[in-house]
């Protein structure tokens, strides 16, 4: 018989339910707090529990129903524990807990981190050793898996996340929350005109963002006050150019250094068009999730869980947490 795997996300602000049977992703339902939030110009924690808790059923029964599996069929509940806002969190941990209270199967927490890698699986196979460039919102490392679910940090940002700058410098431009994909438009038609600049661009595998970011708002600010006009589409082109120059160059040491069989880009940011482009040119076997998979989504919660099903990996009499600021290599 095969495995039902209830996969549960609400680290931030996607409220998002799929079902697994074993490998095969039977549906996924995901409510998205994007529009709320866009008017606040970015996430508000108090509000984005209380609409985890709004949607949570909702969107529970929406899986279900798709997938065509009772409650009575689940096997296994997995639900991201770490990193992410505590509130967030803590509401799916809650639910997962609540459904098996009725249930009494076995909850497998996840790393969220983690996940954003193997949302690979959803449609590739992954070779090892592998080198995965993890850009998201809050987060921004360098991981090697010198095998199945071994993470090694090679190295991480310093301040901001690239998703954060991404954001941060949106909102310079006022465009809406989250920056990143006005930004990927707007570069599309740019050039590089302003003098940002290369973010830490040296021989180590670390990033720092907040230089780029104060360059930015600096350049911003004297342009208003002298009344200039900031050029939309090359100025995020100009930032666009130096974060990916960045990405790609610090990828390319860690490539040298590690000489893994294959390269990947995971979290929200490797939705970004340009990144990909670049990417997918410069190096060869490279991986990149569908964007449906790249920002935040149950479906990578479950085939986590699912790798450790196969791998034995699951222990059962774990007492379940929330961790809020878990790290890429943290077993739970
Ligand atoms: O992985 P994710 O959905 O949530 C976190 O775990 O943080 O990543 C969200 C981040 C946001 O900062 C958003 O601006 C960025 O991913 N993002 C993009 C693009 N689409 C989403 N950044 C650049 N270009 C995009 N097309
Ligand atoms: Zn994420």
């Amino acid at each position: 018989m095969a495995n039902i795997i209830l996969a549960i996300e609400t680290s931030c602000d996607e409220t998002s339910i799929a079902v697994f049977s074993d490998d095969n992703l039977l549906s996924l339902s995901t409510n998205t707090q994007i529009e709320t939030f866009s008017k606040y110009g970015g996430v508000v924690p108090e509000l984005s529990s209380r609409l985890h808790v709004d949607n949570l059923l909702y969107v529970y029964e929406a899986a279900l129903k798709e997938a065509d599996v009772s409650s009575k069929d689940i096997d296994y509940i997995a639900v991201t524990v770490g990193p992410g806002l505590k509130g967030s969190l803590l509401m799916g941990i809650n639910f997962a807990k609540t459904l098996n209270m009725i249930l009494n199967k076995t909850i497998i927490p996840i790393n969220h981190l983690q996940a954003h890698i193997y949302s690979l699986l959803l449609d590739n196979v992954i070779k090892y050793p592998h080198l995965s460039l993890l850009v998201s919102g809050g987060h921004t490392d360098l991981v090697l898996l010198e095998n199945e679910l071994q993470f090694k940090s090679l190295g991480q940002t310093l301040d901001d996340a690239v998703g954060e700058t991404y954001d941060k410098v949106a909102r310079l431009l006022d465009l809406p929350y989250p920056g990143g994909p006005g930004i990927d438009k707007l570069a599309k038609t740019g050039q590089d005109t302003y003098n940002l600049p290369y973010p830490k661009n040296d021989l180590t595998l670390d990033f720092s963002f907040s230089g780029i970011k104060s360059a930015a708002y600096n350049l911003v600010n004297q342009k208003k006050m002298k009344n200039e006009i900031i050029n939309k589409n090359n100025f995020a082109y100009s930032f666009q150019k130096r974060i990916i120059t960045v990405l790609e160059n610090k990828v390319e040491l860690a490539k040298l250094k590690y000489q893994p069989q294959q390269i990947s880009i995971v979290g929200g940011v490797s939705a970004n068009s340009e990144l990909r482009t670049t990417f997918l040119q410069n190096f060869s076997d490279v991986l990149i999730p569908r964007v449906e998979y790249s920002t935040d989504n149950a479906a990578m919660i479950g085939v986590l869980a699912n790798q450790k099903i196969k791998n034995k990996k699951v222990n059962a009499n774990l007492k379940i947490n929330v961790f809020p600021d878990l790290k890429v290599e943290n077993i739970v």
